[in-house]
């Protein structure tokens, strides 16, 4: 069925896909709000149990009671992807919740365009590369056996950016690069 309305907000109420993911047990990254948590509602409606992941410990909490008022099987557990101890930390508390992942998606990212001439560019280029591109690579080793167990699927979100240039972003187009080639190193094997 063709769903009726498209604002976040109205996701959980539209009609349709009630079981596409039933048993499914899906791990969303920067989903307190934007993409992730569009991508976590969906999810939720489709019948998968969602582990929410966000650094922001408050609008991750919001989002969570929200989807939760709607009836989701859903649990939120704060931390930052650039940091692998709180991505090992998130992995039992999954299974925990909701026994081993089967989905995990690696949404959280950054986008910083500032010129090299300021002070505060070398920092940018560094905490794009972290945070998209190394933060995948961190989510992924730190479910790694539950992901084995179930046959699990990861998605990794990249950008236009990680086909083509784009002005003043040299930080971001080489974090999303790197995401674009680690999806194509592991098609045939890490
Ligand atoms: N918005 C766009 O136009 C667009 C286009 C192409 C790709 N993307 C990609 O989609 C993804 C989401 O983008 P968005 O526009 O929804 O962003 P957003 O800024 O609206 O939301 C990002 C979320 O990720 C969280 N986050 C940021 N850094 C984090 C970290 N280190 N650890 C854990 N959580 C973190 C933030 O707290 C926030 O809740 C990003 O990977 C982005 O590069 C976005």
């Amino acid at each position: 069925m063709v769903q009726e309305k498209t604002a976040m907000g109205d996701v959980m109420e539209a009609p349709g896909l009630s079981d596409l993911l039933k048993g499914e047990v899906a791990v969303v990254t920067g989903a307190a709000m934007g993409n992730g948590e569009a991508i976590a509602r969906g999810f939720a409606r489709s019948g998968a149990r969602v582990v929410l992941s966000d650094m922001n410990a408050e609008a991750l909490a919001a989002t969570v009671a929200s989807l939760r008022s709607k009836g989701a099987d859903v649990i939120g557990v704060t931390g930052n992807v650039a940091s692998y101890a709180d991505c090992e930390r998130l992995a039992p508390k999954a299974r925990a919740a909701f026994g081993d992942v089967s989905i995990l998606i690696n949404n959280a990212g950054i986008c910083r365009r500032v010129p090299a001439e300021d002070d505060d560019f070398i920092g940018s280029v560094e905490a794009q590369l972290t945070v998209n591109g190394l933060g995948s690579v961190h989510m992924v080793k730190a479910l790694l056996d539950q992901l084995k167990a179930t046959r699990g699927r990861v998605v990794n979100i990249g950008s236009i950016a990680s086909f083509v240039a784009t002005t003043g972003g040299i930080g971001y187009g080489m974090s999303k690069g790197a995401v674009l080639l680690m999806d194509s190193v592991a098609q045939i094997g890490c």
